[in-house]
């Protein structure tokens, strides 16, 4: 089965063909990140404009390095939420419009299960699975029983994983998007040069707002001396990531699962990948460990078709349904 897939929820135009749900055709992103480089974040109305730009284009670039003919294509998906809404409005009107014209299924995909799906490209995950979902907006712990069947085992109670990365960058004057970026410099640092604390939450819930705060007292202290980006880059990524891990394999232990998955725009991050592939080791579990390729991590329209294979939104009238910002 072929499916053709849309991604417009934030600031990536993205489109892909996937066959099977695993099988990655053609996969095309347009980033917009020079444009809200200069505002320091996504501005909505300035992404939602930038889309409408770029779908067309990131359309017929899609198919002309798939050789695949629109008539051939089985179904058109695209994100339906969470995100932009007038971001994701380009994105599922394009779909909805491929769908009538070539006569052919509309399936709306969510956002949060599209990232978890790139799991499964070019892989052969299998449920049941525990993933460490980490987004820009979302921190989640999901215990994935079959295709189509999870349960959220724990979330954040204040800031996304992404989000604090993002904050943390610019508190140490990196340019937006930080994460990467402050990912970078962590690689050059010392991890334990400054100890920073861990949030004392429940077992379900994640909490980031004490460490960034303690990360701003630190940026302060330095104030008038030369700052040690690289250090505290690297005791900041050592102290999230032991936290992300930690809760990720105590949940596992609970529910009897033996294979983790990372998933979301921090899936791409170095130390987390490493820390995640240590489980393999006997003396750490020897649990059976995915991650997306990197270029599947971040937003990318590949984990959307394979979303609409795997793990279809289960709607009456798909070509009636609206975009939603939250979920
Ligand atoms: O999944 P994603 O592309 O968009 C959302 O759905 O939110 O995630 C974007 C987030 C941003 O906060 C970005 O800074 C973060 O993922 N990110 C990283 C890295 N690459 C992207 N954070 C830490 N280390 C990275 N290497
Ligand atoms: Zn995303």
């Amino acid at each position: 089965m072929l499916i053709f897939g849309i991604e417009t929820s934030c600031d990536e135009t993205a489109c892909a063909i996937v066959k099977d749900g695993r099988e990655v055709i053609s996969n095309v992103v347009a980033s917009q990140i020079k444009t809200h480089q200069a505002f320091g974040g996504v501005v909505p109305e300035v992404a939602a404009r930038e889309h409408l730009d770029a779908i067309n284009v990131v359309i017929e670039e899609t198919f002309a390095q798939s050789g695949i003919k629109p008539s051939e294509i089985d179904a058109f998906a695209s994100t339906a939420g969470p995100g932009l809404v007038g971001c994701l409005l380009v994105g599922l009107n394009a779909a909805k419009t491929l769908s009538l014209v070539y006569n052919k299924p509309y399936i709306p995909v969510n956002h949060l299960k599209a990232h978890v799906c790139a799991n499964f490209i070019d892989t052969d995950l299998k449920p049941p699975f525990t993933c460490l979902l980490v987004s820009g907006g979302h921190t989640q712990i999901i215990n994935v029983s079959d295709y189509g069947k999870s349960e959220i085992a724990a979330s954040t109670i204040d800031d996304a994983t992404g989000e604090v990365y993002d904050k943390v960058a610019r508190l140490l004057g990196l340019s937006y998007p930080g994460g990467i970026q402050l990912d970078k410099l962590a690689q050059n640092g010392n991890r334990e040069a400054f100890k920073l604390p861990e949030a004392k939450v429940g077992e379900d819930e994640f909490s980031f707002s004490g460490l960034k705060t303690a990360v701003l007292r630190l940026t302060q202290r330095f104030k008038n001396e030369q700052m040690p980006v690289n250090d505290i880059c690297a005791s900041f990524q050592e102290t999230i990531t032991s936290t992300l891990i930690k809760k990720t394999v105590k949940i596992a232990q609970k529910n009897n699962s033996k294979t983790i998955v990372l998933a979301g725009g921090v899936a791409a991050n170095s130390r987390l990948r490493e820390k995640l592939f240590e489980l393999q080791k006997p003396e750490n579990g020897s649990y059976q460990v995915f991650a997306p390729k990197m270029k599947y991590c971040t937003d990318n329209a590949a984990m959307v078709a394979s979303a609409a294979f795997f793990n279809p939104m289960k709607v009456e009238n798909p070509l009636e349904l609206e975009v939603f910002s939250r979920g």
